[in-house]
Protein backbone atom coordinates (compact mmCIF):
# COMPACT_ATOMS: atom_id res chain seq x y z
CA UNK A 1 0.00 0.00 0.00
CA UNK A 2 1.90 3.10 -1.09
CA UNK A 3 -0.69 5.11 0.96
CA UNK A 4 1.24 3.95 3.96
CA UNK A 5 4.70 5.14 2.41
CA UNK A 6 2.89 9.00 3.07
CA UNK A 7 3.78 8.30 6.64
CA UNK A 8 7.32 9.13 6.04
CA UNK A 9 7.17 11.58 4.52
CA UNK A 10 5.12 13.38 7.19
CA UNK A 11 7.46 12.89 9.79
CA UNK A 12 8.70 16.29 10.16
CA UNK A 13 4.96 18.28 10.14
CA UNK A 14 3.71 15.15 12.61
CA UNK A 15 6.02 16.03 14.85
CA UNK A 16 5.53 19.76 14.58
CA UNK A 17 1.27 19.04 15.47
CA UNK A 18 2.87 17.44 18.60
CA UNK A 19 5.28 20.03 19.63
CA UNK A 20 2.53 22.65 19.47
CA UNK A 21 0.23 20.48 20.92
CA UNK A 22 2.27 19.70 23.28
CA UNK A 23 2.59 23.53 24.26
CA UNK A 24 -1.03 24.25 25.22
CA UNK A 25 -2.28 21.28 26.98
CA UNK A 26 -5.92 21.65 28.00
CA UNK A 27 -7.72 19.41 30.48
CA UNK A 28 -11.05 17.26 29.91
CA UNK A 29 -13.94 19.11 28.16
CA UNK A 30 -11.47 22.20 27.85
CA UNK A 31 -9.73 21.22 24.43
CA UNK A 32 -10.95 24.75 22.97
CA UNK A 33 -7.51 26.12 21.80
CA UNK A 34 -6.49 22.18 20.98
CA UNK A 35 -9.86 21.90 18.80
CA UNK A 36 -9.14 25.03 16.94
CA UNK A 37 -5.78 24.12 15.82
CA UNK A 38 -7.03 20.58 14.49
CA UNK A 39 -9.97 22.76 13.08
CA UNK A 40 -7.80 25.39 10.76
CA UNK A 41 -5.90 22.68 9.62
CA UNK A 42 -8.76 20.18 8.75
CA UNK A 43 -10.29 23.13 6.98
CA UNK A 44 -6.69 23.65 4.96
CA UNK A 45 -7.16 20.03 4.13
CA UNK A 46 -11.11 20.60 3.09
CA UNK A 47 -11.80 17.66 5.18
CA UNK A 48 -15.81 17.83 6.41
CA UNK A 49 -15.94 17.58 10.26
CA UNK A 50 -18.40 18.39 13.53
CA UNK A 51 -17.80 20.18 16.40
CA UNK A 52 -19.06 18.10 19.60
CA UNK A 53 -20.19 20.06 22.55
CA UNK A 54 -19.07 20.82 24.86
CA UNK A 55 -15.43 19.16 22.89
CA UNK A 56 -14.10 17.14 20.79
CA UNK A 57 -14.21 16.56 16.88
CA UNK A 58 -15.50 14.27 14.31
CA UNK A 59 -14.12 14.47 11.10
CA UNK A 60 -15.21 12.61 7.69
CA UNK A 61 -12.95 11.32 4.82
CA UNK A 62 -14.04 8.39 1.93
CA UNK A 63 -17.45 7.00 1.26
CA UNK A 64 -19.03 3.33 1.13
CA UNK A 65 -20.82 0.39 2.88
CA UNK A 66 -17.97 0.00 5.13
CA UNK A 67 -16.89 1.70 8.02
CA UNK A 68 -14.30 2.46 10.11
CA UNK A 69 -13.66 4.92 13.15
CA UNK A 70 -10.13 5.72 14.07
CA UNK A 71 -9.49 7.92 17.66
CA UNK A 72 -7.53 9.97 19.33
CA UNK A 73 -7.78 11.73 22.57
CA UNK A 74 -6.49 15.36 23.04
CA UNK A 75 -6.68 16.27 26.61
CA UNK A 76 -3.77 16.39 29.16
CA UNK A 77 -3.40 16.16 32.87
CA UNK A 78 -3.18 18.52 35.89
CA UNK A 79 0.97 17.86 36.22
CA UNK A 80 3.17 20.85 36.40
CA UNK A 81 5.29 19.96 33.53
CA UNK A 82 9.50 19.49 34.44
CA UNK A 83 10.63 17.67 30.89
CA UNK A 84 12.76 21.26 30.46
CA UNK A 85 11.75 20.68 26.83
CA UNK A 86 12.02 23.93 24.87
CA UNK A 87 8.26 23.12 23.57
CA UNK A 88 7.15 22.54 26.86
CA UNK A 89 3.63 23.62 28.62
CA UNK A 90 2.51 26.94 28.36
CA UNK A 91 -0.20 26.70 30.42
CA UNK A 92 0.84 26.48 34.41
CA UNK A 93 0.17 23.48 36.26
CA UNK A 94 -1.38 21.96 32.94
CA UNK A 95 0.52 19.07 30.77
CA UNK A 96 0.68 16.43 28.07
CA UNK A 97 1.84 14.06 30.69
CA UNK A 98 0.39 10.73 29.03
CA UNK A 99 0.83 11.35 24.95
CA UNK A 100 -2.22 12.63 24.42
CA UNK A 101 -0.56 15.04 22.31
CA UNK A 102 1.29 12.39 20.27
CA UNK A 103 -2.04 10.47 19.47
CA UNK A 104 -4.13 13.78 18.53
CA UNK A 105 -0.67 14.50 16.24
CA UNK A 106 -0.78 11.21 14.65
CA UNK A 107 -4.33 11.23 13.72
CA UNK A 108 -4.11 14.99 12.18
CA UNK A 109 -0.90 13.70 9.72
CA UNK A 110 -3.52 10.75 8.92
CA UNK A 111 -6.38 12.75 8.22
CA UNK A 112 -3.97 14.61 5.63
CA UNK A 113 -2.94 11.57 4.07
CA UNK A 114 -6.16 9.71 3.87
CA UNK A 115 -7.68 12.90 2.28
CA UNK A 116 -4.97 13.60 -0.15
CA UNK A 117 -5.81 9.97 -1.50
CA UNK A 118 -9.71 9.84 -1.17
CA UNK A 119 -10.36 8.45 -4.24
CA UNK A 120 -8.66 5.41 -3.08
CA UNK A 121 -11.11 5.11 -0.27
CA UNK A 122 -13.62 2.04 -0.79
CA UNK A 123 -15.40 3.57 2.82
CA UNK A 124 -15.94 6.08 4.78
CA UNK A 125 -13.60 6.90 7.39
CA UNK A 126 -14.65 8.12 10.88
CA UNK A 127 -11.50 10.97 12.65
CA UNK A 128 -12.20 10.91 16.03
CA UNK A 129 -10.66 13.93 18.03
CA UNK A 130 -11.93 12.57 21.66
CA UNK A 131 -12.16 15.03 24.21
CA UNK A 132 -11.80 13.93 28.49
CA UNK A 133 -10.37 10.38 28.22
CA UNK A 134 -8.76 11.07 31.33
CA UNK A 135 -11.96 11.50 33.40
CA UNK A 136 -13.05 8.68 30.93
CA UNK A 137 -16.17 10.53 30.39
CA UNK A 138 -15.22 11.24 26.45
CA UNK A 139 -16.26 8.55 24.89
CA UNK A 140 -19.35 8.53 25.95
CA UNK A 141 -19.93 11.79 24.79
CA UNK A 142 -19.07 10.92 21.45
CA UNK A 143 -21.59 7.50 21.45
CA UNK A 144 -24.27 9.13 22.89
CA UNK A 145 -24.33 11.38 19.70
CA UNK A 146 -25.01 8.36 17.86
CA UNK A 147 -22.43 8.64 14.81
CA UNK A 148 -20.75 5.93 15.36
CA UNK A 149 -24.09 3.61 15.11
CA UNK A 150 -23.22 0.84 12.64
CA UNK A 151 -19.37 1.55 12.71
CA UNK A 152 -17.67 -1.76 11.62
CA UNK A 153 -14.74 -1.29 13.63
CA UNK A 154 -12.73 1.02 16.09
CA UNK A 155 -9.43 2.00 16.52
CA UNK A 156 -6.89 3.57 18.94
CA UNK A 157 -3.21 4.05 19.52
CA UNK A 158 -1.14 4.77 23.17
CA UNK A 159 1.90 5.62 23.22
CA UNK A 160 3.60 4.14 26.60
CA UNK A 161 7.45 4.90 27.96
CA UNK A 162 8.63 1.57 28.97
CA UNK A 163 8.21 0.09 25.70
CA UNK A 164 10.99 0.04 23.57
CA UNK A 165 10.59 3.72 21.28
CA UNK A 166 8.42 2.27 18.10
CA UNK A 167 7.57 -0.67 18.83
CA UNK A 168 4.10 -2.30 19.08
CA UNK A 169 1.95 -4.21 20.94
CA UNK A 170 -0.78 -5.29 18.36
CA UNK A 171 -2.68 -8.37 20.72
CA UNK A 172 -5.81 -9.56 20.79
CA UNK A 173 -7.84 -9.99 24.30
CA UNK A 174 -7.73 -8.32 27.69
CA UNK A 175 -5.58 -5.13 27.66
CA UNK A 176 -6.39 -2.38 30.02
CA UNK A 177 -9.10 -2.91 33.28
CA UNK A 178 -12.20 -1.53 34.92
CA UNK A 179 -11.58 1.00 36.77
CA UNK A 180 -13.43 1.70 40.04
CA UNK A 181 -13.40 4.08 42.67
CA UNK A 182 -14.45 4.12 46.36
CA UNK A 183 -13.95 6.13 49.20
CA UNK A 184 -15.06 5.25 53.12
CA UNK A 185 -15.72 8.01 55.47
CA UNK A 186 -15.38 6.93 59.10
CA UNK A 187 -17.03 8.77 62.24
CA UNK A 188 -15.58 8.46 65.37
CA UNK A 189 -15.69 10.28 68.18
CA UNK A 190 -12.57 12.81 69.15
CA UNK A 191 -10.91 13.41 72.48
CA UNK A 192 -7.92 13.72 74.49
CA UNK A 193 -5.20 11.68 73.18
CA UNK A 194 -4.55 10.72 77.08
CA UNK A 195 -8.02 9.62 77.35
CA UNK A 196 -8.38 6.92 74.25
CA UNK A 197 -11.37 4.96 75.98
CA UNK A 198 -13.51 8.07 76.08
CA UNK A 199 -13.38 8.22 72.22
CA UNK A 200 -13.55 6.81 69.60
CA UNK A 201 -10.36 6.64 67.21
CA UNK A 202 -10.89 7.00 63.57
CA UNK A 203 -7.57 5.80 62.62
CA UNK A 204 -7.69 3.09 63.93
CA UNK A 205 -10.39 1.74 62.61
CA UNK A 206 -8.79 3.31 59.22
CA UNK A 207 -5.22 1.82 59.59
CA UNK A 208 -7.10 -1.51 60.22
CA UNK A 209 -9.38 -1.43 57.23
CA UNK A 210 -6.52 -0.60 54.83
CA UNK A 211 -5.05 -3.47 55.68
CA UNK A 212 -7.81 -6.07 55.48
CA UNK A 213 -8.61 -4.68 52.12
CA UNK A 214 -5.36 -6.06 51.18
CA UNK A 215 -6.93 -9.59 52.04
CA UNK A 216 -9.79 -9.27 49.42
CA UNK A 217 -7.23 -9.95 46.42
CA UNK A 218 -5.18 -12.41 48.05
CA UNK A 219 -8.32 -14.18 49.75
CA UNK A 220 -11.66 -13.70 47.66
CA UNK A 221 -10.37 -13.12 44.44
CA UNK A 222 -9.64 -16.28 41.74
CA UNK A 223 -5.84 -16.01 41.84
CA UNK A 224 -5.88 -16.48 37.99
CA UNK A 225 -7.56 -13.62 37.67
CA UNK A 226 -5.69 -10.12 38.13
CA UNK A 227 -7.47 -7.51 40.13
CA UNK A 228 -5.65 -4.42 42.34
CA UNK A 229 -6.69 -2.56 44.96
CA UNK A 230 -5.06 0.48 46.00
CA UNK A 231 -5.64 3.00 49.01
CA UNK A 232 -4.31 6.19 47.69
CA UNK A 233 -5.01 8.74 49.80
CA UNK A 234 -5.49 8.58 53.50
CA UNK A 235 -6.49 11.93 55.65
CA UNK A 236 -7.04 11.24 59.25
CA UNK A 237 -6.70 13.67 62.81
CA UNK A 238 -6.06 17.21 63.45
CA UNK A 239 -2.72 16.90 66.05
CA UNK A 240 -1.01 14.35 67.38
CA UNK A 241 -1.81 14.52 70.54
CA UNK A 242 -5.93 14.43 69.83
CA UNK A 243 -7.66 11.00 68.61
CA UNK A 244 -8.99 11.69 65.17
CA UNK A 245 -12.43 11.81 65.01
CA UNK A 246 -12.66 11.05 61.32
CA UNK A 247 -10.78 9.42 58.83
CA UNK A 248 -11.53 9.16 54.76
CA UNK A 249 -9.96 6.21 52.57
CA UNK A 250 -9.67 7.09 49.00
CA UNK A 251 -8.50 4.30 46.63
CA UNK A 252 -9.54 2.43 43.46
CA UNK A 253 -10.16 -1.04 42.12
CA UNK A 254 -8.77 -2.48 38.94
CA UNK A 255 -10.02 -5.67 37.19
CA UNK A 256 -11.19 -7.43 34.08
CA UNK A 257 -13.88 -10.03 34.88
CA UNK A 258 -17.55 -8.09 35.79
CA UNK A 259 -17.75 -11.05 38.43
CA UNK A 260 -14.57 -10.12 39.86
CA UNK A 261 -15.78 -6.15 40.33
CA UNK A 262 -18.51 -7.42 41.75
CA UNK A 263 -17.06 -9.99 44.37
CA UNK A 264 -14.85 -7.36 45.70
CA UNK A 265 -17.05 -4.44 45.44
CA UNK A 266 -19.13 -6.73 47.66
CA UNK A 267 -16.45 -7.18 49.98
CA UNK A 268 -15.55 -3.57 50.15
CA UNK A 269 -18.69 -3.09 51.49
CA UNK A 270 -18.72 -5.75 54.29
CA UNK A 271 -15.78 -4.98 55.44
CA UNK A 272 -16.66 -1.62 56.03
CA UNK A 273 -19.54 -2.82 58.30
CA UNK A 274 -17.79 -4.91 59.92
CA UNK A 275 -15.61 -2.40 61.18
CA UNK A 276 -18.04 -0.18 62.14
CA UNK A 277 -19.09 -2.69 64.38
CA UNK A 278 -15.41 -3.94 65.52
CA UNK A 279 -14.35 0.02 66.18
CA UNK A 280 -17.48 1.39 67.29
CA UNK A 281 -17.19 3.70 64.43
CA UNK A 282 -19.66 4.79 61.82
CA UNK A 283 -18.66 3.83 58.19
CA UNK A 284 -19.94 5.08 54.98
CA UNK A 285 -18.66 3.65 51.51
CA UNK A 286 -19.27 5.71 48.27
CA UNK A 287 -18.56 2.87 46.24
CA UNK A 288 -18.44 4.18 42.40
CA UNK A 289 -18.21 1.58 39.49
CA UNK A 290 -16.90 1.91 36.36
CA UNK A 291 -17.39 4.29 33.91
CA UNK A 292 -15.88 2.01 31.50
CA UNK A 293 -15.70 -1.83 31.03
CA UNK A 294 -12.45 -3.49 30.82
CA UNK A 295 -10.34 -2.75 27.19
CA UNK A 296 -10.92 -6.39 25.30
CA UNK A 297 -9.40 -6.14 21.81
CA UNK A 298 -11.33 -7.95 19.41
CA UNK A 299 -10.34 -10.57 18.55
CA UNK A 300 -11.43 -10.79 14.54
CA UNK A 301 -10.78 -7.87 13.97
CA UNK A 302 -7.13 -7.76 16.17
CA UNK A 303 -5.94 -10.74 14.04
CA UNK A 304 -6.91 -9.01 10.58
CA UNK A 305 -5.17 -6.10 11.53
CA UNK A 306 -2.19 -7.76 12.73
CA UNK A 307 -1.53 -9.56 9.70
CA UNK A 308 -1.70 -6.64 7.68
CA UNK A 309 0.35 -4.34 9.96
CA UNK A 310 2.98 -7.45 9.52
CA UNK A 311 2.87 -7.04 6.32
CA UNK A 312 4.13 -3.04 6.26
CA UNK A 313 6.14 -2.89 9.59
CA UNK A 314 7.98 -7.00 9.71
CA UNK A 315 7.11 -9.32 12.64
CA UNK A 316 10.51 -8.08 14.51
CA UNK A 317 8.35 -4.20 15.20
CA UNK A 318 6.12 -6.43 17.60
CA UNK A 319 6.62 -7.35 21.03
CA UNK A 320 4.28 -8.61 23.53
CA UNK A 321 3.00 -6.08 26.59
CA UNK A 322 1.39 -7.91 28.86
CA UNK A 323 -2.44 -6.17 29.89
CA UNK A 324 -1.88 -3.27 32.03
CA UNK A 325 -3.87 -2.15 35.23
CA UNK A 326 -4.37 1.38 33.62
CA UNK A 327 -8.10 2.42 32.85
CA UNK A 328 -8.52 3.62 29.24
CA UNK A 329 -12.19 4.95 28.31
CA UNK A 330 -11.60 3.34 24.48
CA UNK A 331 -13.33 0.16 26.28
CA UNK A 332 -16.78 1.91 25.76
CA UNK A 333 -16.85 2.15 22.41
CA UNK A 334 -15.88 -1.85 22.47
CA UNK A 335 -19.37 -1.54 23.94
CA UNK A 336 -21.30 -0.63 20.67
CA UNK A 337 -18.69 -1.91 17.96
CA UNK A 338 -15.48 -4.35 17.46
CA UNK A 339 -12.50 -2.49 18.90
CA UNK A 340 -8.77 -2.80 18.77
CA UNK A 341 -6.27 -1.14 20.73
CA UNK A 342 -2.40 -0.79 20.15
CA UNK A 343 0.80 0.07 22.43
CA UNK A 344 3.67 2.34 20.85
CA UNK A 345 6.90 2.07 22.35
CA UNK A 346 7.44 5.65 23.91
CA UNK A 347 11.46 4.68 24.92
CA UNK A 348 11.51 6.70 27.71
CA UNK A 349 12.77 6.86 31.19
CA UNK A 350 9.52 8.36 33.01
CA UNK A 351 6.11 6.77 33.25
CA UNK A 352 2.87 8.08 31.77
CA UNK A 353 1.89 10.70 34.16
CA UNK A 354 5.07 11.79 35.87
CA UNK A 355 6.21 15.74 35.43
CA UNK A 356 9.30 14.57 33.18
CA UNK A 357 7.41 12.32 30.99
CA UNK A 358 8.34 12.46 27.26
CA UNK A 359 8.81 10.23 24.46
CA UNK A 360 10.95 9.04 21.29
CA UNK A 361 9.17 11.16 18.35
CA UNK A 362 9.78 7.99 16.18
CA UNK A 363 6.78 7.18 17.95
CA UNK A 364 4.82 9.35 16.00
CA UNK A 365 5.77 8.26 12.74
CA UNK A 366 5.38 4.51 13.86
CA UNK A 367 1.33 5.48 15.16
CA UNK A 368 1.08 7.37 11.70
CA UNK A 369 1.88 4.19 9.80
CA UNK A 370 0.03 1.97 11.94
CA UNK A 371 -3.24 3.70 11.65
CA UNK A 372 -3.19 3.80 7.97
CA UNK A 373 -3.08 0.01 8.52
CA UNK A 374 -5.77 0.17 10.48
CA UNK A 375 -7.68 2.46 7.87
CA UNK A 376 -7.77 -0.13 5.40
CA UNK A 377 -8.58 -3.60 7.77
NI1 LIG B 1 -3.51 8.24 28.30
Amino acid sequence: MNIIEEASKIKEEVIEFRRNLHQCPETAFHEMMTMEYIREHLEEWNISYRLMEPSGILAVVGSGEKTIALRADMDALEVGEETGLPFSSRNNGCMHACGHDGHTAILMAVSKILKEHENELDRKIFLIFQPAEETAQGAESILETGILKGVDGIFGVHIFSGIEAGKISLEPGERMASTNWFSILIQGKSGHAGKPHECVDAVTAAASLVMNLQTIVSRNVNPLESAVITVGKVTAGTARNVVAGEALLEGTVRTFSKETEEIIEEKVKRMAEAAAKMYEAEIFVDYQPSSHPALVNDKGLTVAARKKAEDVFGEEEFVHVPAMMLGEDFANYTKEMKGCFAFIGGGGSYPNHHSKFDFDEEALVQGVKLMLVFAFV
